[in-house]
């Protein structure tokens, strides 16, 4: 045999962007399985940075019970509202979990509600953002095979990394990968099989301190030796700060504070924030928007994603 054979990419070879796939918007997933890393918090935050920069974005809220997303969005539409503001808004749905209680017909549901809101969102936007929630479901796991580029928020503690690989506590070395980095090379392996693209997964450390702690330092010492293990880049990533917490009830986020959308006011530490937030974005390295895009057509019908993410 002469030279017909390619062997498939090795899914989890480090990208460092996840091409456009054409005709479709460029699917964003922030998943971790680890609850309260703040995966709601960046998905906002990326998608008005992207807004801003004039790109469409469509939010998916997988964590439809507890609504994070959903709820940020609501309480910026009401202070939009109440201050007479025109801020940036993705188009929003939420993918609420199946009620049946047969668990492959629950799976087949959820399925089918996961494509059946991407699908329009694939359709009108330059890039979805999913938010999953920090669980494993069916549901977060059907968004990851579907993800271009994954970007996971990792609080700064040993306790959060403990979902990505075994530390040896003696070393400091890697045992071996635990449940969340499975899972991603399971999902990974899925979307080879399928055709897809390899995904581009980063990791990005969220609520740094601002001290030289040794944790700090350890931490980024792991985390570099485990991308290379298992396959992802790293992005700066966000420090600790009050303002995160602040801003959730005004639905604002650091980006809109320099359009002038009233809010807490801006000081120098929200400054060097909203550069944090430009940098993770531009670490990002996502595809430019699609050129010339035309005006969001109206669907008439659910454009129902039939076939698995190839490209
Ligand atoms: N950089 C930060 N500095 C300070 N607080 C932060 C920061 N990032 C997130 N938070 C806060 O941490 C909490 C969890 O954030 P968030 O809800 O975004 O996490 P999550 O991963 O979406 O959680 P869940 O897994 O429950 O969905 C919130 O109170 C949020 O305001
Ligand atoms: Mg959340």
């Amino acid at each position: 045999m002469t030279g017909s054979f390619q062997a498939a990419a090795n899914p989890s070879i480090v990208q460092t962007q996840a091409a456009r796939v054409q005709g479709r918007a460029h699917v964003l997933v922030i998943g971790n399985e680890k609850g309260g890393s703040g995966k709601s918090t960046t998905a906002l935050h990326i998608a008005v940075a992207l807004m801003g920069d004039g790109s469409r974005v469509a939010t998916l809220d997988l964590d439809a019970r507890q609504g994070t997303l959903g709820r940020y969005l609501e309480n910026r539409t009401a202070y939009a509202a109440r201050k007479g503001l025109d801020l940036p808004m993705p188009i929003h749905a939420a993918v609420p979990l199946s009620t049946l209680s047969d668990r492959m017909a629950a799976e087949a549901d959820e399925k089918a509600r996961f494509e059946a809101a991407l699908g329009p969102a694939l359709a009108a936007a330059d890039f979805v953002i999913v938010d999953t929630p920090g669980s494993d479901t069916y549901l977060s796991r059907t968004a990851h095979v579907w993800a271009d580029t994954l970007l996971t928020p990792l609080n700064d503690s040993f306790i959060d990394l403990d979902l990505l690989a075994r530390i040896d506590p003696e070393t400091l070395k890697i045992v071996r990968p635990s449940i969340y980095a499975e899972a991603v090379w399971k999902q990974r392996q899925l979307r080879a099989i399928q055709g897809g693209r390899p995904v581009d997964w980063v990791v990005m450390r969220n609520r740094l301190s601002s001290l030289a702690a040794r944790n700090k330092r350890d931490m980024g010492t792991v985390i570099e030796a485990l991308a290379k293990r298992i396959g992802f880049r790293v992005a700066a990533g966000l420090s600790e700060r009050v303002i995160y917490k602040e801003l959730f009830l005004s639905g604002l986020t650091l980006l809109d504070l320099k359009r002038g959308s009233g809010g807490p006011s801006l000081t120098l530490s929200h400054i060097a924030a909203r550069q944090e937030v430009r940098d993770l974005v531009a670490a990002l390295n996502l595809p430019p928007a699609t050129a010339a895009a035309p005006e969001a057509a109206p669907v008439t019908e659910p454009a129902t994603p039939a076939r698995p993410p190839a490209g």
